[in-house]
């Protein structure tokens, strides 16, 4: 009766992996009343997301679940709608706009480097998963709102941790009750919506009156459509302040704790990355912060990112629902079936990666680039739905760890390995304690 979901829910990722490796490029299988296709080739990957698009929608299980959250957000709205949001939406996650959020991402992560001090000078462990959620969290706030939030930004913090918690509760437990239902759990995520929905409406309200804010909200409602010169409206707002949250923070913290996780396990590539930060911004002692405009003389930290999110991409699945009938390298998929496609599965596909269990940034050198095929890499997919805030994220990656890197050396408290945890996004099982010491 269930199918694969037993199978898939003990070990997402060993299962996804196995059945590439037992049945090839594609492969189907039923998981209760759904028919999959795992398709695990890069060109099927092009055909999917980029050449046939048109013919694969977000489909009925990702709209079940972000749909009651995020409602006609850019992330779950389609055809006419999703565009006419994309095209307003392009230019605010320009890279040049992005750029101008550098500082902030900075600052932040300086002010949580003064809150590590006494487990710095205790010789203490932190907590690097949660210290990086919260980061992430806490620039979220500021890019999107800067300072106009009010006595606020906890409750919306605590509001949108609930929220993201329930996109992966949901994943755990695909059959529990819609949010709709009034279970205790249920309304306890029906609070957290009223609550996050109650401080977004009081801020677009304000900022229609009084004007002004130089942060995304203000960039997203300045926006016009080019041939029809509307703007959003409050409820269109509110809909993609929240999917940006959903979407943007806990992808990022993670691709960031991973990064972390990976440094202390490899200390070559460690060394190598804390000697490209004290040749472009001082040794310690007489060092600065990184600014946007370093990154382009930090090639290495750019492919530390980079390798990471192969080995751990963040968003670990993305799935589709066929629209009408396809072939997909020769194989028949037929309308209403579900395609599973995993970058972890084939980030790591030993016919696209030589030896790719191993942590090797040099795989992404400018110099040496490896010759594999477009899809073989796209942590932030790809074709028009592709992640509009990459730019963003991959600044704010690549700032945070030289900011942390540039001031401290993340030992692991443990020496085993951790396990990926693959929920919403994919998270260190467990937490990942570390100690900070004078890099
Ligand atoms: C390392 C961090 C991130 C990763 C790995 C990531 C990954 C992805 C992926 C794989 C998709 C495509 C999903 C699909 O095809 O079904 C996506 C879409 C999206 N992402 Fe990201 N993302 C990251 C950060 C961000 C940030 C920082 C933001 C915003 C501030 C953001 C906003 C979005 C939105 C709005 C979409 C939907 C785009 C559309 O359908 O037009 N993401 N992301």
């Amino acid at each position: 009766m269930l199918g694969s979901v037993r199978d898939f829910r003990r070990d997402s990722l060993g299962f996804l992996e196995d059945v590439a490796r037992r049945y090839g490029d594609v492969a189907r299988y039923r998981m209760a009343h759904m028919t999959w296709y795992q398709v695990n080739h890069p060109d099927g990957v092009r055909r999917i997301l980029q050449q046939h698009n048109h013919n694969y929608g977000k489909g009925t299980l990702t709209k079940g679940v972000l749909g009651p959250i995020a409602g006609e957000g850019l992330f779950t709205s389609e055809g006419e709608n999703w565009l006419r949001q994309r095209r307003l939406m392009q230019p605010v996650f320009h890279r040049r706009r992005v750029a101008a959020f550098g500082e902030l991402m900075t600052g932040a992560t300086l002010a949580m480097l003064d809150r590590w001090e006494p487990s710095v000078e205790a010789g203490t462990s932190i907590d690097l998963s949660t210290e990086m959620a919260r980061l992430t969290l806490d620039i979220a706030t500021e890019t999107l709102f800067s300072s106009h939030v009010g006595e606020e930004p906890d409750v919306i913090a605590k509001a949108v941790t609930t929220l993201i918690e329930d996109v992966s509760f949901r994943f755990e437990v695909p059959y529990y009750p819609p949010t709709r239902v009034p279970t205790p759990y249920n309304r306890r995520v029906r609070g957290a919506l009223r609550t996050l929905d109650r401080a977004v409406y009081r801020i677009i309200e304000e900022r229609r009156r009084g004007g002004g804010g130089d942060d995304l909200l203000a960039l997203l409602m300045d926006a016009r459509d080019e041939e029809t010169g509307e703007a959003m409206s409050d409820e269109q707002l509110r809909d993609e302040v929240i999917t940006l949250f959903i979407a943007g923070h806990e992808t990022t913290a993670n691709a960031l704790a991973w990064t972390f996780y990976l440094l202390a396990r490899n200390p070559e590539a460690g060394r190598r990355l804390q000697a490209e930060l004290a040749g472009a911004l001082g040794t310690n002692g007489s060092s600065r912060p990184p600014a946007v405009a370093d990154l382009p003389q930090l090639p290495y930290t750019k492919m530390v990112v980079d390798e990471t999110m192969r080995l751990y991409p963040p968003a670990w699945i993305t799935n589709r629902q066929a629209l009408a009938d396809d072939e997909v390298l020769g194989y028949h998929i037929p309308a209403g079936a579900f395609v599973m496609i995993s970058p972890y599965v084939i980030h790591r596909h030993p016919a696209y990666w030589q030896r790719p269990e191993k942590f090797d940034p040099e795989r992404f050198s400018p110099e040496h680039p490896e010759d594999r095929p477009r899809y073989a890499y796209f942590p932030f997919g790809g074709g028009p739905r592709q992640c509009i805030g990459k730019d963003m994220a991959l600044v704010e990656a690549r700032l945070i760890l030289a900011t942390v890197a540039g001031r401290y050396r993340l030992r692991l408290v443990h020496d085993r390995a951790v396990e990926p945890e693959a929920l919403a996004t994919l998270r260190p099982r467990g937490g990942l304690p570390m100690i900070p010491e004078s890099a």
